[in-house]
């Protein structure tokens, strides 16, 4: 990438695709956040410069910077791409780290955060704006639709379906074959051994639908 970076968020997520971008020796402009606590805060010599609205920062985006959105909540991280590719007619870049594994085969769309030690096996597909935190493994075949967050050390197994925005909190399973409907939240640790409904949120071992 010849084009400094501007993150979205500076948070654990902001942290870790500054981390990304770095080791891959991608010079990184700063971060824009809407917390003003963060304002002005440094993560080495790079600073949170403002806003994510801030114009003096988004006219840079485009011609001068790429951008990189690694917000945790999938509506803001939503708003923040449609943003970008309304008033600055531009696609966030992928921020991929040095240790992921990703087959040649595999497809991955862009704006993703792929943490790492992430595993995407062959044939899988990593469609836009999805969160892959480390160590998750997306085996051969799986699916991901747009604005996924797959969390630390989750395994998708082959040929699973998410539909866009699934959550899947830490260290989740997820048996072969199943499909999870769109909005649809994955608890921590659970396994999921049957499709789950669009909306609908699970956890536990058989994962159950919270009433
Ligand atoms: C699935 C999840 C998002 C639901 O969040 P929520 O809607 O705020 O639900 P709550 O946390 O209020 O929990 C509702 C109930 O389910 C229970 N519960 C929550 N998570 C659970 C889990 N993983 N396993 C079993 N029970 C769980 C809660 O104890 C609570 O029970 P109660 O009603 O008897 O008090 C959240 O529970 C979760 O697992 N988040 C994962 C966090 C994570 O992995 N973060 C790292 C990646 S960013």
């Amino acid at each position: 990438m010849e084009n400094p970076i501007i993150i979205f968020g500076a948070g654990s997520l902001g942290q870790t695709a500054l981390d990304i971008f770095q080791r891959n020796g991608v010079v990184v402009y700063g971060l824009l956040d809407d917390n003003k606590d963060l304002h002005g805060k440094e993560f080495g010599d790079i600073s949170v410069l403002g806003e994510t609205d801030d114009d003096g920062f988004l006219k840079l985006i485009g011609q001068k910077c790429e951008a990189c959105v690694a917000i945790a909540d999938a509506r803001v991280r939503k708003r923040l791409v449609k943003l970008l590719n309304e008033r600055r007619k531009v696609q966030p870049v992928n921020a991929i780290h040095e240790t992921a594994i990703i087959a040649q085969s595999a497809g991955i769309g862009h704006g993703n955060l792929i943490a790492a030690r992430v595993v995407v096996n062959p044939g899988a597909e990593v469609g836009q704006h999805c969160v892959i935190q480390s160590g998750a493994v997306i085996e051969t075949g799986a699916k991901l639709g747009n604005y996924a967050h797959i969390g630390t050390g989750v395994l998708i197994n082959s040929g699973v379906v998410l539909e866009e925005a699934v959550f899947v909190g830490t260290g989740a399973t997820l048996v072969a074959g199943i499909t999870v409907g769109k909005g649809a939240r994955i608890g921590a640790g659970s396994v999921v051994v049957e499709n789950v409904a669009a909306g609908a949120t699970v956890f536990g071992n058989p994962a159950q639908k919270l009433q």
